[in-house]
Order: C-alpha cells, then sequence, then structure tokens
C-alpha cells in the first residue's frame, strides 16, 4: 500500500495586501488631525458645512482605526496588551463616533457650546489612545 504523504502546503496569503498598515493608520491619523481642526474652524466661522464635512470625516475614518498586523501577530503578551488592546480601541472608537454625531446634532441646533463640549471629549478619547495603548 501507498502511503500518501500530505504536505502541508504554505500558501503565501495575498492577505497582506489588503492588511491595515502602519502607513494606512498614520494616514488615517493624520485625516483626524485635519478633519479636528476643521471642526473647530466651523465653530469659529459658525459654519455648519464645515462642521459637518469635519464630522463625517472624522467618522468615516475613525471606523477604519485598528491594531496593525505586525501588533496582532505579536505573540508576546505584554506586548499584545499594550499594542493590541481591541477591547478599549473598540471602545474609544465608539465613543469618538457617538460624540461626532453629538457635535453635528448641538450645532445644527444653535447649541455651540454643547458642541464644544463633545469636541473636548473627543480629544480626550485621541489622547487616552494614545497615551495608553501608545504610551505617548
Ligand atoms: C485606537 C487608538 C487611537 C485612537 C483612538 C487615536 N489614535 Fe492617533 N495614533 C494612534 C497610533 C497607534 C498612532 C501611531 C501611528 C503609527 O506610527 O503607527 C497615532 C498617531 C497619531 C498622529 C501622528 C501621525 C503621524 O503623522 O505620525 C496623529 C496626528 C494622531 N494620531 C491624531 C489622532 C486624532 C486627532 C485622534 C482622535 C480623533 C486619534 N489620533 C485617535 C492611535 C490612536
Amino acid at each position: 500500500m501507498k502511503k500518501l504523504l500530505i504536505v502541508p502546503v504554505i500558501i503565501v496569503s495575498f492577505a497582506s495586501a489588503k492588511a491595515y498598515t502602519q502607513a494606512d493608520r498614520i494616514q488615517d491619523m493624520q485625516k483626524m488631525a485635519q478633519a479636528m481642526q476643521d471642526i473647530q474652524t466651523g465653530f469659529f466661522y459658525n459654519n455648519l458645512d464645515i462642521v459637518k464635512d469635519g464630522v463625517k470625516t472624522l467618522e468615516d475614518t475613525i471606523i477604519k482605526v485598528r491594531p496593525i498586523k505586525s501588533e496582532i501577530e505579536n505573540t508576546d503578551i505584554y506586548e499584545k496588551w499594550l499594542n493590541n488592546s481591541l477591547k478599549m480601541t473598540n471602545k474609544i472608537k465608539k465613543k469618538i463616533t457617538q460624540k461626532a454625531k453629538d457635535i453635528k446634532e448641538h450645532f445644527e441646533a444653535g447649541d455651540p457650546k454643547q458642541a464644544l463640549q463633545a469636541y473636548s471629549k473627543i480629544t480626550q478619547q485621541c489622547l487616552k489612545c494614545h497615551v495608553n495603548i501608545r504610551k505617548w
């Protein structure tokens, strides 16, 4: 009887082409920083369209932010905890999305004070991730 040797074939995945890279994340971060500036400009010029545009960019971008491949694959538990705190990341993302919506709603309703409060809560969340996850 012939023995069939099944050789596991390691398929080089093309996933890396789609993976979220550090370059992607840096770009998303810069987009969000710009969006935050735009929102602030909208506040100062009392321009709802500018605020709305900034909020939309922020919402569209924050959903993309996640740990990059090398962080996910890092098996060192401590490093993983630091870099890949997915639970926390998701919580922060949810908050930013919610507060972005609040900015738009309050500003639209003629309550820039509340809009500004939501804005500063977003800033806190940005820094929370930078400080806790990045140790910046
Ligand atoms: C879930 C975590 C997380 C959140 C939330 C987050 N950041 Fe970041 N941010 C990072 C990481 C990680 C880097 C480092 C990127 C890298 O070098 O890989 C970074 C880098 C940056 C940078 C520097 C980019 C560069 O050119 O090097 C800016 C600007 C920035 N973030 C802005 C923001 C703003 C504005 C927000 C909130 C709207 C925000 N970030 C929210 C994780 C986060």
